[in-house]
């Protein structure tokens, strides 16, 4: 089984956050990168290898830097095209994935004061995220509380190390789900 993380960023190759959370992480045993935007330059999403890597997964992580507040468009698209289907078609892979840990974990340059404390300006990610915390619970999996990165303008080398660690220690902590949970895989 694999910890399945999908990076969904438009443009990985200038990124400083983004790239400093996967070098944190990218030691982890069993993970499964997904780079969403290199693999579907096309926008030509590979729904059945999408939904084959669903079902090697005990858990999913959907990584990407906060774009006006919710994800790029190629991870909703990959909302929208992959789980769909399984969603109104595909009951016995809806059981098999029931319980399925997911952890959003986002960039943002805004700073932490805007999404955290007693009032926050534009709400914190937790409620920005309304809509993937929906989804989960539609389908059936367990959503995790989301890791954040606030700031990125003001992180140094120092900083991203920190934060890159304590992504690691997030994705490593998190619950598994149950092998006897799972009808087909
Ligand atoms: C199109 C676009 C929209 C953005 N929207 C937001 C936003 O709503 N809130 C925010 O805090 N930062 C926003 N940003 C800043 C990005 O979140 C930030 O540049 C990103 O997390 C940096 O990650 P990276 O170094 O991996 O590229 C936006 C950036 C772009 C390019």
């Amino acid at each position: 089984m694999t910890t399945a993380l999908l990076l969904a960023h438009p443009n990985f190759a200038a990124s400083r956050a983004n790239r400093a959370l996967l070098a944190g992480v990218q030691d982890l045993p069993d993970l499964e990168i997904a780079e969403l935007y290199a693999l579907y330059p096309d926008r030509q999403i590979d729904i059945a290898a999408e939904r084959e890597r669903l079902l090697r997964a005990d858990r999913l992580v959907l990584q990407f830097p906060l774009y006006w507040y919710s994800t790029p468009p190629l991870l909703k698209q990959w909302f929208d095209e992959v789980l769909t289907p399984i969603l109104y078609k595909e009951p016995d892979v809806v059981a098999a994935l029931a319980g399925l840990p997911l952890l959003a974990a986002t960039t943002t340059g805004g700073v932490a004061g805007s999404y955290e404390g007693d009032n926050p300006s534009a709400g914190t990610i937790d409620e920005l995220f309304a809509p993937l915390r929906a989804t989960a619970r539609k389908i059936g999996w367990q959503w995790q509380k989301p890791f954040a990165l606030f700031d990125i303008r003001n992180q140094d080398d120092a900083g991203f190390a920190r934060a890159g660690a304590a992504y690691r220690a997030t994705i490593a902590a998190l619950p598994k789900l149950e092998p006897r949970l799972r009808l087909a895989s």
